[in-house]
């Protein structure tokens, strides 16, 4: 089947199903109207037939039977709907071909057929129409002229009718497009709440029985999700823990060892095992959700307490400018997602500036910024990514295990927060974290 060119298919399935219901159901529609108005008029035909046989037949006996001066006095209250009585030979014409015409003709031709010959002609014109010529016992000739139609005329409501049923139509159709789609729609909007802490919204087990079996389905699958997840972080957890105890008895045995350069790289060695296992450790915990309760948080003192530990280390952190702001959060995972972008300033830039300020729904949004060598645009994204390292960074061996960021994506989104990179005009990274208020 070739549509015309500007013919689009619609998109949405409840476009689609509202569309093939509607356009069949108004074509049964039309046809058993079709099929209606078909037999009405066929039945109509039959009953006229054989009520202008015996009219007619009744009618030229009375005209027969009257004085001739009288007869045209008579003619006018012989007079139907489809047909007249003329004294006089009528017109010529052409022999009936019209199936209507045909009809009644023969039906008049039968009703007389005993007492009188019957010709028939029909006579040009617009519509169908037809005479029949006899002769009177008395001599005289006699025309009945006719103009069959076909039906009665439809009723005024009818029009009416018709709309009030095609508005039923409509709307139990938009019903049952619906019914038939609400549970597809719920069941994306549950497989897109499905984030990383598989907290997703469970879909109602109700409604009719495939939607329920598909809602069973679909929650049976979000749980057994859930459940490999955490037994994945169990395993990770379990590794870790394991791996623990060896690197620190390796450690104390680097210890006691002479010291050496090849001591030196072995506790170095050992040092960034130990860092692989812990955000190793740490990555798979935030992927499984925070366990932290949220609670309320005074920004002001929580950075400046971590911008403590940094300076107490010999480390360059500084905070722009005090601001009093107290927000919901979880307060270790705010304070591992900053940790861990400072750390990234500290090693790739040097030093580390951070600023916060409140916004206008009660929220928060924390900047931490340097003046290091930033990162390409297009690996903006990309350094979010478990394990992704920015090659340079790998070859200056700053050490690292390219978990820090997804770690702190992962925290934020625990956090309802919004954590995105930006290379500074002037040269460096701005990392920014936008938390929601409350509300
Ligand atoms: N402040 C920054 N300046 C330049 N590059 C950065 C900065 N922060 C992160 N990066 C790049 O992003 C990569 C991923 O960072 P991260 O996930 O913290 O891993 P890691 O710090 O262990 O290398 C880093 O290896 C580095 O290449
Ligand atoms: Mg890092």
């Amino acid at each position: 089947m070739r549509l015309g060119s500007r013919w689009h298919w619609p998109r949405s399935l409840f476009a689609r199903l509202a569309l093939i219901f509607c356009v069949g159901l108004a074509l049964a529609q039309a046809v058993s109207f079709w099929v209606t108005m078909t037999e009405r008029d066929e039945a109509t035909v039959n009953l006229m037939t054989g009520y202008v046989e015996r009219e007619v037949a009744s009618s030229v006996a009375l005209l027969d039977h009257l004085p001739p001066d009288e007869r045209t006095r008579w003619l006018p209250r012989l007079a139907r709907r489809t047909y007249q009585f003329i004294l006089g030979p009528g017109e010529p014409g052409t022999p009936i071909d019209a199936r209507l015409s045909e009809r009644f003709a023969r039906s008049i031709t039968d009703g007389l057929a005993r007492n009188y010959t019957v010709t028939t002609n029909a006579i040009a014109g617009s519509s169908e129409h037809f005479q029949a010529h006899l002769t009177l016992t008395d001599g005289t000739p006699l025309t009945i002229d006719f103009r069959p139609v076909s039906s009665i005329p439809l009723s005024r409501w009818l029009p009416l009718v018709l709309v009030l049923q095609f508005s039923l139509l409509i709307a139990f159709c938009w019903l049952v497009v619906r019914l038939a789609t609400r549970p597809l729609k719920q069941l994306a909007q549950a497989a897109d709440l499905l984030g990383p802490d598989l907290k997703g919204a469970r879909v109602p087990e109700t409604g009719p029985s495939e939607v329920v079996r598909a809602a069973r389905a679909f929650n049976a699958m979000q749980d057994r999700i859930a459940m490999y997840t955490a037994e994945r972080v169990q395993i990770l957890a379990a590794i870790s823990h394991d791996l623990q105890t060896p690197i620190t008895r390796m450690r104390l045995r680097v210890d006691v060892m002479d010291d050496s350069d090849e001591t030196e790289k072995l506790r170095q060695d050992l040092f960034e095992m130990e860092n692989l296992v812990k955000e190793g450790v740490t990555y798979a915990r935030s992927l499984h959700g925070a366990s932290e309760a949220p609670c309320r948080v005074d920004l002001d003192a929580l950075l400046d307490s971590l911008v403590c530990d940094y300076t107490d280390a010999g480390k360059d952190v500084a905070l722009a400018e005090h601001v009093a702001i107290a927000i919901m959060a979880r307060p270790r995972a705010l304070r591992r997602v900053i940790g861990n972008l400072v750390d990234n300033a500290l090693k790739f830039g040097g030093a580390a500036t951070i600023e916060a300020a409140p916004t206008s729904d009660g929220g928060a949004i924390v900047w931490v910024r340097d003046d290091g060598p930033g990162i390409p645009e297009a690996l903006l994204e990309t350094v979010f990514e478990p394990f992704y390292r920015i090659e340079t960074s790998r070859n200056r061996s700053t050490g690292g295990t390219g978990l820090g960021l997804a770690i702190c994506r992962q925290l934020a989104q625990s956090m309802n927060a919004v954590l995105t990179l930006r290379n500074r005009n002037g040269g460096g990274l701005e990392a920014m974290l936008m938390l929601k208020g409350a509300g």
